[in-house]
């Protein structure tokens, strides 16, 4: 039987083999995050509940200036191994270490689904973007737990899926305007994630 971790404990756990999943994570967005990266040029943005920054080196690479803001002092470490000139902040995304108007674009994919309501962290990103900027984030639609195992034995790490619905009108509450949505399905029917651009 696997014991559920909360997020710290779990990616305290999870952090040294995360990586390896890459393509899975990736599977995901399915690239429809790509003009968003490209776009991040030459501007300030943060990554929330960056991880081991798969998306934050991308953005780095694509010429942004990034913040990396995660609470696992573990999955930062294996950013920070990765010597990129990505900034790693430990910080909750539902209590951003930031400024008002401090971002030009807010980027968080696979971290809202660890959290129990999306509305603090929308405030959140709403609040530290700049008039104009951008939030792109990634709500995941996990059907099952995945099930991870270590030497300790057999985990889970707390999840908690928001519909669609629900997230666009969390936003649409915070004077967000919608730019885009985009469903990405499996098997044609069943929805894996959900990509939603919002404008401040
Ligand atoms: C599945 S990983 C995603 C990492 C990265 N964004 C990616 O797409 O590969 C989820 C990350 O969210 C972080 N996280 C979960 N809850 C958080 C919170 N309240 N504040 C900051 N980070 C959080 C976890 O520590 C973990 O690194």
């Amino acid at each position: 039987m696997a014991k559920e971790l909360k997020s710290p404990e779990g990616y305290a756990r999870y952090a040294a083999s995360y990586d390896q999943g890459e393509k899975y994570w990736d599977s995901f967005e399915q690239r429809n995050l790509n003009p968003y990266i490209a776009e991040a040029k030459g501007k300030k943005v943060l990554d929330a509940g960056a991880g081991t920054g798969r998306i934050a080196i991308r953005l780095q690479d694509a010429g942004a200036q990034v913040t990396a803001l995660d609470l696992s002092p573990e999955m930062l470490a294996r950013l920070k191994r990765k010597k990129h000139a990505v900034e790693a902040v430990l910080g909750d995304i539902e209590a951003m270490p930031f400024d008002d108007d401090s971002f030009d674009m807010v980027f968080s994919s696979l971290a809202m689904v660890h959290l129990k309501h999306v509305d603090r962290f929308l405030e959140e990103c709403y609040r530290v973007l700049k008039d104009g900027g951008k939030a792109v984030v990634v709500n995941v639609h996990y059907r099952k737990p995945k099930i991870l195992t270590d030497k300790s034995g057999k985990y889970t790490i707390a999840c908690y899926n928001h519909f669609p619905r629900h997230v666009v009108e969390a936003a649409e509450k915070l004077a967000f305007s919608i730019e885009k949505e985009i469903m990405v399905y499996e098997e044609s029917t069943i929805w894996i994630s959900q990509i939603l651009v919002l404008k401040k």
